[in-house]
């Protein structure tokens, strides 16, 4: 198939291209390298080598995206183009309503003014707040967000949703992601944050390359096993052979899917740190800090749904997330600047 990936140079995005080529479909990239690196794709090709195409654009841009529909004819769009980072969504609500609800709108429009009705789009676990049970199955009721960012992805969804219903030859698959992490195991790509990272790994693996003193543990009077949050880590390239699974569902008539990408394991913050040391010999030093605002017990899913539907289910256990995280920060400590 020919496959649009908006924000394809970004952490999910790059190691979903890797996965449609290795499976021999033809893909270009649309992104604006707001928080991504056009070497990103030269290291696409040394994994696959295949050189997907490469535009630098703006899905608000809607010229941008006209032109790219009048030249080629699509057969689907996978799009993880979006502003993600939770606290500055907070601070600058207006800049991620604008960039990801108004972008979506922006690319969902020329989509349809160019027949092409088929999207699988990068939604979040956040969707379900303070989850009403765990394990989340997809029929948990969407919850209240704690931050713009979640509203966006929430409202997304709806607009989607909104599409389907209106429109039967659109065609879209809503992926809840819940805790990606890891690498491809080439330790070619990974996650790249801007800046001191908000998430768990990055901030560990800064830890043990050296580039952060110590890992702050949010919290150790959760209802946990523990005491610390607990959370569904999943490998980022199990998340990105989801995407290519999800395609199947990209089929006249199918409408709106909605799937759980998750292991269905969940882990605390101490079991994250104990794998870690355990996979790559280094150690980590932490400390226990406050909670942080928002945070919830713990968030894990039901991924059966993907798998009896999709036929994909999560390979890849925590030692290997925590070894190819390392793999990646250890062969990168400076992300793509090296
Ligand atoms: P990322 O920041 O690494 O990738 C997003 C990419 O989109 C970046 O390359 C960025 O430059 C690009 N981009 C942003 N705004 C754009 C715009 N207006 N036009 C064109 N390109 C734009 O983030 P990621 O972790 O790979 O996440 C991908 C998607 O998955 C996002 O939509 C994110 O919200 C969603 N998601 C991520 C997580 C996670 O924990 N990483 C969890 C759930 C959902
Ligand atoms: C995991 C656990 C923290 C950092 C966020 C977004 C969510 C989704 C994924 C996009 C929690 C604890 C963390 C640290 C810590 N993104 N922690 N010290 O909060 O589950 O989800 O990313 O959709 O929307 O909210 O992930 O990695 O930030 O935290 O103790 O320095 O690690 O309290 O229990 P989270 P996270």
């Amino acid at each position: 198939m020919k496959i649009l990936v908006t924000g394809g140079t970004g952490y999910i995005g790059s190691h979903t291209v890797v996965e449609l080529l290795t499976e021999g479909h033809e893909v270009t990239i649309l992104d604006n390298l707001s928080n991504s690196d056009k070497r990103v794709v030269d290291r696409i090709e040394a994994i696959t080598g295949v050189r997907p195409d490469f535009e630098e654009g703006d899905i608000r841009n809607k010229d941008t995206l006209d032109k790219l529909f009048s030249d080629t004819a699509y057969d689907a769009v996978i799009h993880f183009a979006g502003l993600k980072a939770v606290g500055e969504s907070v601070q600058k609500p207006l800049m991620y309503y604008e960039n990801n609800i108004a972008g979506t709108v922006n690319l969902l429009k020329s989509m349809g003014e160019h027949g092409c009705k088929n999207i699988i789009f990068s939604s979040s676990a956040t969707v379900y707040g303070t989850p009403a049970f765990v394990p989340i199955t997809e029929e948990c009721p969407k919850g209240t967000c704690t931050n713009p960012y979640g509203w966006t992805k929430s409202m997304i969804e709806q607009i989607m949703t909104d599409l389907c219903i209106s429109d039967k030859e659109w065609n879209a698959v809503l992926l809840r992601y819940f805790n990606p992490i890891g690498a491809h195991e080439s330790g070619m790509i990974g996650e790249n944050p801007n800046g001191i990272p908000n998430n768990l790994m990055p901030y560990v693996t800064q830890v043990a390359v050296g580039r952060l003193k110590e890992l702050g543990v949010f919290g150790n009077d959760y209802n946990t096993h523990d005491g610390t949050g607990v959370r569904d880590y999943i490998h980022v390239v199990d998340l990105a052979i989801g995407h290519v699974k999800a395609l199947s569902k990209l089929k006249a008539g199918s409408g709106l899917s909605v799937y759980n990408l998750g292991t269905g394991q969940g882990y605390s913050v101490l079991d994250i740190v104990k794998n870690f040391e355990e996979a790559t010999g280094v150690k980590i030093p932490y400390v226990i800090k406050p909670r942080r605002a928002g945070d919830i017990d713990e968030c894990y899913a039901d991924p059966s749904k993907a798998e009896k539907e999709l036929g994909w289910k999560a390979e890849r256990g925590i030692k290997e997330m925590c070894a190819d995280s390392w793999r990646w920060q250890k062969n990168n400590p400076n992300g793509y600047d090296d």
